[in-house]
């Protein structure tokens, strides 16, 4: 039998026995994750898998590094809840895939943003910020304003399913159709516009 003075004094027992400690306090917090309803359920009805429009909107959302500037992560702080609403649970990102969460808060937290402004201040905002608010500092995307090519949106869809996001054969289908004759500034906005209605908590 080891005693902690010899464990101690020999670094080989040292490391082999940390790892062992953390990889087995790691796995007990980790793994009932996996299986809580909580996190792995929708919260509600409201929590809906993202149309095509919705879903190249994230995508361009990614491609544009917007999450460098912008979490989705309210926390459960009073500071927080009274700026930005409901604090954000896990069930409500069930369908992100990768999640936009984040604690990088160069501009606001945009978990709640849905519905906060009307689609043409966005588009505006989103061609120049300063258009609408004289001092920020957030870059302006005047490009977004053109045709929204997705030839993998259907692909990326079937990819989806794969790991759990229920999308519908037909669903797959349609989805070259329904972003047809779409601008890039469009989708964007569409993503916006959704981002936490389902726990939606007015200011
Ligand atoms: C360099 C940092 C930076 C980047 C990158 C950035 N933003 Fe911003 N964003 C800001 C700042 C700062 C504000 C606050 C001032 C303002 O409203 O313009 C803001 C505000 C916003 C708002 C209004 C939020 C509110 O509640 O008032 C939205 C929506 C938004 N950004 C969306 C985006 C999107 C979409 C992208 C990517 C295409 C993006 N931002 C990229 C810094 C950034």
């Amino acid at each position: 039998m080891l005693t902690h003075e010899q464990i101690e004094k020999n670094v080989g027992w040292m490391i082999v026995l940390t790892v062992l400690l953390v990889s087995v306090a790691g796995l007990v917090e980790i793994v009932p994750l996996f299986f809580q309803t909580s996190t792995t359920k929708p919260l509600n009805e409201l929590v809906k898998p993202y149309d095509p429009v919705r879903l190249a909107g994230r995508d361009i959302y990614i491609r544009e590094g917007c999450y460098n500037c912008h979490s989705q992560m309210i926390r459960p702080f009073r500071a927080e809840t009274e700026r930005y609403g409901h604090y954000s649970v896990a069930g409500e990102f069930v369908y992100d895939h990768p999640f936009q969460w984040g604690s990088k808060r160069t501009g606001p937290d945009l978990a709640r943003v849905g519905g906060r402004y009307s689609d043409q201040w966005h588009k505006i905002h989103l061609l120049n910020p300063r258009d609408v608010v004289p001092e920020s500092n957030m870059p302006a995307y005047y490009w977004l304003d053109r045709p929204l090519k997705d030839p993998h949106i259907g692909a990326k869809m079937e990819a989806l399913r794969k790991v759990g996001v229920p999308y519908k054969d037909d669903e797959i289908a349609g989805a070259a159709k329904a972003i047809e004759g779409k601008t890039e500034l469009e989708a964007v906005v569409a993503y916006l516009q959704g981002l936490g209605l389902a726990l939606k908590q007015t200011r």
